[in-house]
């Protein structure tokens, strides 16, 4: 892991507008080293949204996402994402945790692929051409192309959604073994089961707005607004 920490992270009125559009209304919240937190809340929430802005894929209309450090380079460089749908090049599957591993400047990247690699439980898959593999098996290479690059921060955006219960599980126990391992998780699902698996922190959106931030226990238990009591509840909002 850098030694350029980017964490504690304050979010300050973070705000989306497209037209007349809000769809992420002023969301002010923090994010401490080593936490689990899960942006949860029904399609269409605004989930994916504050994930890219946080991410520094999207430029904020309001607001400020502001991490500790000021150094641009070690902020960029201390967080990887992994998306819905994996993105692989067409070349093994050993190739593309090599080349993410190039781009951030690694010297051996061979001795790094290949422990991301064995720690994903994917060595067996390592000279397969990655898009020759199955969804669940990409969706892990991406997880260890970003376990690889040793991310302070990680960000999955409904990494599992479209997987079944086996990948999923293999998915799940990733993010907790990166998660051991030191890496802050943010990640973003509309499964309420995946929130109780894996949350410490919940941060529930809804049309935009951060309806409610709380220890996964007590949101669980006792949600504070009717929109959360709502989800749990397995009512959709729209
Ligand atoms: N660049 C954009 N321009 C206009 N509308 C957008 C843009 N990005 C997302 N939206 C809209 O904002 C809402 C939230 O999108 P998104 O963050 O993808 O939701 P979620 O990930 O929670 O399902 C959706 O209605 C979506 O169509
Ligand atoms: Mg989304």
């Amino acid at each position: 892991m850098a030694d350029a920490k980017i964490l504690p992270l304050a979010v300050v009125g973070l705000g989306f507008r497209v037209g007349d559009i809000n769809v992420l209304d002023g969301a002010t919240f923090d994010i401490a080293p080593g936490s689990r937190n899960i942006v949860l809340g029904p399609n269409g929430a605004g989930k994916s949204v504050m994930l890219r802005l946080l991410h520094g894929l999207l430029t904020p209309t309001s607001g400020r996402v502001g991490w500790s450090n000021p150094d641009a380079l070690a902020v960029r460089r201390a967080q990887a994402m992994v998306f819905q749908r994996p993105v692989m090049l067409r070349r093994s599957a050993r190739e593309n945790v090599e080349f993410a591993l190039h781009v951030a400047g690694v010297r051996n990247v061979r001795n790094a692929a290949d422990l991301a690699l064995d720690r994903a439980g994917l060595m067996r898959l390592a000279d397969r051409p990655a898009r020759l593999c199955s969804g669940g098996e990409q969706q892990r290479i991406a997880l260890a192309r970003a376990w690889a690059l040793q991310p302070e921060v990680l960000f999955l955006d409904e990494p599992t959604a479209s997987l079944d219960p086996a990948a999923t599980n293999a998915i799940e126990e990733a993010v907790n073994a990166m998660h051991r391992a030191g890496t802050t998780i943010i990640m973003t699902t509309h499964d309420l089961g995946q929130a109780r698996r894996l949350a410490d922190r919940v941060l529930f959106l809804n049309h935009g707005r951060l309806v409610e931030d709380a220890p996964a226990v007590s949101f669980f238990a006792q949600p504070t607004s009717p929109d959360a009591a709502a989800f749990i509840r397995g009512e959709l909002l729209w």
